[in-house]
């Protein structure tokens, strides 16, 4: 199993081993991986002779030094889940220095108004580091695709702009979300969730779920302002936002186009501990 926390000994490694026929998949991840993680690596493993994940913390998109700090970290059984999987798997899990350089500051990039949207609007800069971290790591890994849950949806969306934009030679394909039983959509943060609070943030799923049927014959604004009230009944929830939109441009949904697909997108505060999540209406 090769385990890489220096960007120059991962290069020559693949250096080392690539071939003209294997094509390098990239799982890019801040760790603390779940079942959603282990299925962007098979997707990779499925298609590409040589999969690459990288296990990285990235300050650059935090806005908020807590959420970094409590961000959870745990290499050692990142790296037993990953084994367990395939031991071909390669892991770059470097240093903040590694990474920056002793500059660790964000580019600023324009990704067409997307970055202005929902994670954007509460969470300034995000997107900047996002941005800024994907592009650094494939300049390291040059893979040839790169794989991305639809959970964070506007984040697929922009890396997608990005690649476009800059012309970089990568496939980004992005890879259904995973939930729990009850529903609540895998995530890293989860794990700071007590066991109750994980069975009644189940309530977000069944929220979208409802929102869906509802957006069938309501408009936008009325799904969104009966969420709204959803929330306003539940104490133990802090809405941040709900909003319908169309997956191209992330635009609110106005009024309805047969011709758009629509997505609702929520992020919910669970005592201090924030989710997010997306479901396709269309
Ligand atoms: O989705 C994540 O875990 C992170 O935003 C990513 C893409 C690994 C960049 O740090």
């Amino acid at each position: 199993m090769f385990i890489f926390n220096n960007q120059v000994a991962l290069s020559s490694h693949l250096k080392e081993i690539a071939s003209e026929n294997s094509s390098v998949g990239f799982v890019p991840t801040m760790g603390a991986l779940h079942k959603g993680h282990l299925s962007l690596l098979e997707e990779s493993m499925n298609n590409n002779g040589i999969t690459v994940i990288s296990i990285f913390v990235n300050p650059t998109q935090f806005n908020n030094p807590e959420d970094l700090a409590k961000y959870p970290r745990t290499l050692n059984s990142d790296v037993e889940k990953i084994k367990a999987l395939s031991k071909e798997i390669i892991i770059y899990a470097p240093t903040v220095e590694d990474v920056y350089n002793g500059n660790t500051v964000s580019q600023n990039f324009d990704f067409d108004g997307l970055e202005n949207q929902m994670e954007g609007k509460f969470r300034p800069g995000h997107f900047d580091g996002v941005g800024t971290i994907v592009k650094r790591l494939f300049e390291i890994v040059k893979p040839q695709k790169a794989y991305f849950g639809e959970k964070d949806f506007q984040q697929l969306q922009i890396v997608k702009k990005m690649v476009s934009k800059q012309k970089l030679p990568v496939k980004v394909i992005g890879c259904p979300i995973y939930r729990e039983a009850n529903g609540l959509a895998m995530s890293s943060r989860n794990e700071r969730l007590m066991p109750s609070q994980k069975e009644h943030a189940s309530i977000i799923y069944k929220i979208l779920l409802e929102a869906k049927i509802k957006f069938g014959t309501k408009t936008a604004k009325e799904v969104s302002d009966w969420v709204v009230k959803k929330f306003e009944n539940n104490k133990e929830f802090e809405l941040e936002y709900f909003q319908i939109a169309d997956e191209e441009r992330l635009l609110t949904c106005i009024k309805k186009s047969k011709k758009k697909k629509y997505r609702a997108f929520i992020a919910v505060f669970v005592n201090k501990i924030r989710l997010i999540d997306t479901i396709s209406l269309n």
